[in-house]
């Protein structure tokens, strides 16, 4: 990110160096925040409304109201994202309770919340996966129950995703009770005896934006895709198994746990509905700017 690259911070744009939130901030001491990742694609912010929404639902959650309406936050974003105009950048967004005087678990009365944005390059997605797919792991999820809350909290995925670094793989499978539940940052989608199957939203996991764009792009293109559980034995038997996540796209997974599925190669699934996403993609960038 160059030097003279601004940030939002509590109303004001300033250079990411000068932005600073005090150390009684409780996003700080507690985790007690919230937070969204939107790509951005020839300048236009992906499914902007629908990222807005589950902001919404994850404040809602922590018993926060929003700082900003969806209107200022549309306004914010695409200052910030323009920028670099057409570029593909990543946005990320937290939203904290907000400084207190003291420590305290318990939610002070009087407290503001503090509001950061920044826009990143988005980095483009590695065509070797395309031709190699990905390795993941399997592991045990040791999150909390809100797993539906986009809260920074992260230290369980964290260290998932960097026990799956240190296996060489990608990207680490989350299980609960006998159940593939989703990726440390992704959610999970298998294909199995024709149909695409993904785990039904619930409290153990993230209503991913880009798993309802996969579940829309199925439907609408006659692949059958159902919402169901995936028990651990489905996920290992699968023909395919894919991890989708904002900044990643659609990512064919080869290799789990070590074991090579199928011939090693993304699968005819994947390829079409990676084509759909691209064109999905490429429909965005070409709308005429706002
Ligand atoms: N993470 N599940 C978890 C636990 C995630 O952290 C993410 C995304 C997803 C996919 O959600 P979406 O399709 O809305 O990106 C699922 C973001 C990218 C992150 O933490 O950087």
């Amino acid at each position: 990110m160059s030097s003279d690259t601004l940030v939002y911070l509590d109303g004001r744009f300033l250079p990411r160096a000068q932005a600073c939130v005090p150390v009684m901030d409780r996003g700080f001491l507690f985790g007690d925040s919230v937070y969204e990742v939107i790509p951005v694609y020839g300048g236009h912010l992906f499914r902007l409304e629908h990222h807005l929404d589950r902001l919404d639902g994850s404040l809602a959650a922590i018993r926060m109201a929003n700082p900003l309406g969806h209107d200022a936050w549309r306004a914010m974003l695409r200052e910030l994202v323009g920028q670099r105009p057409g570029a593909d950048q990543s946005v990320y967004l937290q939203v904290t309770r907000g400084p207190a005087e003291k420590r305290d678990h318990a939610i002070p009365d009087a407290v503001t919340p503090t509001v950061f944005a920044m826009a990143v390059p988005l980095a483009p997605i590695d065509p070797a996966i395309a031709e190699h797919g990905i390795a993941a792991i399997t592991l045990a999820d040791n999150r909390w129950l809100r797993c539906d809350i986009k809260a920074t909290t992260l230290l369980a995925n964290v260290l998932a995703r960097q026990e799956a670094k240190e296996r060489g793989a990608v990207e680490a499978i989350l299980l609960r009770e006998g159940l593939a539940v989703e990726g440390a940052a992704s959610n999970l989608f298998v294909v199995s005896d024709g149909r695409v199957l993904t785990p039904p939203k619930s409290r153990f996991l993230l209503p991913g934006i880009t798993r309802d764009l996969v579940i829309e792009l199925a439907r609408a293109n006659a692949i059958p895709c159902v919402e169901e559980d995936v028990p651990v034995a489905v996920l290992e038997g699968a023909g395919e198994v894919w991890l989708t996540s904002s900044t990643r796209e659609v990512m064919p997974v080869t290799r789990l746990d070590g074991r090579v599925l199928g011939d090693g190669r993304p699968g005819p699934v994947w390829r079409r509905m990676n084509e759909l996403y691209q064109a999905y993609k490429a429909r965005l960038r070409q709308q005429p700017d706002e």
